[in-house]
């Protein structure tokens, strides 16, 4: 009898085996996930970079970044910027509806002169992270400034694009952001007041710009931020991928610390008390890539350093029920007089820049 016994339960132990590996796979995950991963950021300054600027990330694909009319940008250049560090900036000009509604410029010389007299606003837009100056929430944005009739330029930062593919740091964006909003003052040169659209990352490109001209006092006559966060360290534990690991004892060092220490701070909670004109923040409550609250945290943070000034520093609060997550605030129906308005107000108040 007992033999056969035994062979009858001879499955309770390849089901004691098979828990007893699954258990040792998912400790290895674990340790992956939880320590190894981690681990790997802390020491790489590459992974970090990788991480927080997705440049690899080509998107739309097969797209040639020479002609913005195969995106459906009509009444577009494009053309090349070199740097004062010699970086080849990706740059299109986009011009406003009234310019474009009876002809389309010749040559490159007619597009430049009709910037230099510019008699509308002027929108120099800096995008976020990952894909470039085509991808088409970005596109259908700059399409929403030009039939408000506004000049546009967006470009792509180094290393994005079609531009130079070097080092890549925050003050490397910085300085060709730099660069390309002195270069659209003078070529502007006060004949129309200039704007500043930041997104996402771009948000902690633009405040860090601005910051640094405005101790020069260089000023754009306003800035738009839209979907920004406070600091690339909140923004970094509120990220929804972050959200495995940052209750980890060890998340503030093995994530938050290396960037600090390798200059990747996007801190716009304090370059923000430096800038002069005056900024609107816009951010949908059903932001799920930059939660709301850092939204606040940075208007917040603003208000603080500018003493309560509702004349400075606005923001918009877009309601969730409009669906219009981290990207697509271009589509809110309020944008267009809420822009306007903004505009209005904000050139009267500009102050012409010496050139
Ligand atoms: C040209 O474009 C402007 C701006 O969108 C528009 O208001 C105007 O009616 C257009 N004019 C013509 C002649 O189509
Ligand atoms: C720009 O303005 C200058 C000087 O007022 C003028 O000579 C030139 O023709 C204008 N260019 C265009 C394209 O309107
Ligand atoms: C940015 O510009 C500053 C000031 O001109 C310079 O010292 C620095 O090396 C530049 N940084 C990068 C990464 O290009
Ligand atoms: C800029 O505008 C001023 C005043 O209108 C003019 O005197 C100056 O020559 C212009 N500069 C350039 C580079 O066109």
């Amino acid at each position: 009898m007992v033999p056969v016994i035994i062979a009858d339960f001879w499955y309770i132990g390849v089901i004691y085996r098979f828990l007893l590996w699954i258990i040792k796979v998912s400790i290895c995950i674990y340790i992956f996930l939880l320590g190894l991963l981690p681990l790997v950021f802390r020491y790489s300054y590459q992974v970090q970079k990788k991480i927080l600027f997705l440049n690899f990330v080509h998107w739309p694909l097969g797209i040639d970044l020479s002609k913005p009319e195969t995106v459906g940008i009509k009444g577009a250049r494009n053309f090349y910027l070199t740097t004062d560090e010699n970086v080849k900036i990706g740059t299109w000009q986009i011009l406003p509806q009234s310019l474009i509604n009876e002809s389309l410029p010749e040559s490159e010389e007619s597009y430049e002169a009709l910037l230099r007299n510019a008699t509308r606003p002027v929108f120099l837009y800096m995008h976020g992270n990952s894909g470039n100056r085509a991808s088409s929430h970005r596109v259908e944005l700059y399409q929403l400034f030009q039939r408000l009739n506004f000049h546009v330029i967006c470009f792509d930062y180094r290393s994005y694009g079609d531009s130079d593919n070097v080092d890549l740091s925050e003050m490397g964006v910085i300085n060709d952001s730099k660069f390309v909003l002195e270069w659209l003052i003078k070529i502007v040169n006060n004949s129309a007041p200039i704007f500043v659209w930041g997104h996402s990352l771009g948000t902690g490109v633009s405040s860090h710009v601005l910051a640094i001209l405005a101790s020069n006092d260089v000023n754009p006559a306003g800035l738009f931020l839209e979907s920004p966060f406070n600091n690339l360290a909140d923004e970094i534990t509120e990220h929804p991928l972050a959200q495995i690991f940052k209750h980890l004892p060890w998340f503030h060092w093995v994530i938050v610390q290396p960037l600090y220490n390798n200059q990747l701070r996007f801190e716009s909670d304090r370059h923000i008390g430096k800038i002069q004109c005056p900024i609107m923040i816009l951010h949908a409550e059903d932001d799920n890539v930059v939660p709301f609250s850092l939204g606040e945290k940075l208007f917040n943070a603003a208000n603080e350093l500018h003493g309560y000034n509702i004349e400075q520093i606005q923001m918009t609060r877009i309601d969730s029920s409009y669906g219009l997550g981290h990207k697509y605030i271009c589509r809110y129906k309020d944008l267009p007089r809420i822009i306007e308005n903004f505009v209005t107000q904000s050139s009267k108040k500009a102050m012409p820049n010496k050139n």
